[in-house]
């Protein structure tokens, strides 16, 4: 033989020369859900070891990741039931606990980068994404709702708008409601692949945001489908997008890997709540060792061409010292 692929594998710094893929706290955004009050944190019970916090404890936890090298936070809200309604105002009354919750963080912490979510159902007293009318989203009547969200977002100091709704057409309306108003330096990381996935739930649970009626999927994508993702994905490169999702991230590593080989753009992939759910349940149950599960998830995911990983495992594998 003279290919033995085993002699590149033969000790730790002979395997470390050849490695080919890395993660590392540059590469990762921690996801965050807020709640309205004071001194809160709350676990969310089908995430272990993610909680909300209220503005003051949302500091302190910010604080602790800056400290670990973790600097990107995408921030979500639990929204109080009565705060809801049809066309979701609560998402750009200056006031709102989530704008709040943008300038306090970006006053204390200049150098973070915060990305902000731009989509109505944490708002919409129907848990949709987009307005209801007669049990169906309207598409353009929506846009309008997501550049006020975006816009207030810009003018909160939001480093990245995040829209996670999937309309068609909202990164070219976002990008123009940006410019008009001045916020030209305002990136866009665009939820271009977004599936109508089970495996949103305990995100769901986090912000009390699933749906009222029906499911998602006129809207998000169907899993199914990975050429509809290159129409996705060309669509928000033409409408000016910064950076292009893929979420989830694990069931779709594929998605990720064709959108790759597709943009020049950075990739982006949402490792999501119920992917965290998973591992942590067979943890918790002693089926899978931790430390070793976890990064070798966060590695794959950047095996298969993400950039950037969205992911609830951030601080912990910081902390830890895994990567
Ligand atoms: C909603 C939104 C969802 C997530 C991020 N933004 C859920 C949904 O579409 O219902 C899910 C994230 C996760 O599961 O971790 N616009």
């Amino acid at each position: 033989m003279l290919q033995r692929p085993r002699r590149n594998r033969k000790s730790e710094v002979i395997r470390q020369m050849v490695q080919e893929t890395y993660v590392s706290a540059a590469n990762l955004i921690f996801p965050l859900f807020i709640v309205d009050g004071e001194n809160q944190k709350s676990e969310v019970s089908s995430m272990p070891g993610i909680y909300r916090y209220s503005v003051d404890n949302l500091l302190r936890e910010v604080e602790s990741c800056m400290n670990l090298g973790l600097k990107s936070f995408d921030l979500f809200p639990n929204i109080d039931e009565s705060l809801k309604d049809k066309y979701a105002t609560e998402s750009y009354r200056e006031e709102s606990l989530y704008l709040r919750a943008i300038r306090e963080v970006k006053k204390e912490f200049p150098e973070a980068c915060v990305i902000t979510d731009v989509a109505m159902d944490p708002y919409s007293s129907e848990g949709h994404d987009g307005i209801v009318e007669n049990g169906e989203i309207l598409n353009d009547a929506t846009l309008d709702v997501l550049g006020k969200m975006a816009l207030a977002h810009a003018r909160a100091g939001a480093d990245i708008i995040a829209p996670s709704d999937m309309m068609d057409g909202r990164v070219g309306y976002i990008r123009q409601v940006l410019d008009d108003h001045g916020y030209s330096g305002v990136s866009i990381m665009s939820y271009s692949a977004k599936y109508a996935s089970a495996f949103y739930g305990p995100f769901r649970d986090a912000l009390n945001s699933a749906p009222k009626f029906g499911d998602k999927k006129t809207y998000q994508m169907n899993p199914a489908n990975q050429r509809e993702a290159l129409i996705e994905a060309d669509l928000d490169e033409q409408e000016g997008a910064d950076f292009l999702m893929v979420k989830p991230a694990l069931p779709y590593l594929d998605v990720i890997k064709l959108l790759k080989d597709n943009t020049e753009l950075p990739i982006a992939a949402y490792n999501v709540s119920g992917e965290y759910a998973m591992i942590k349940a067979a943890i918790q149950k002693g089926w899978l060792n931790e430390q070793r599960a976890i990064t070798e998830v966060l590695t794959s995911i950047r095996r298969a061409g993400a950039t950037a990983i969205l992911t609830y495992h951030a601080k912990e594998v910081l902390l830890n010292k895994w990567l």
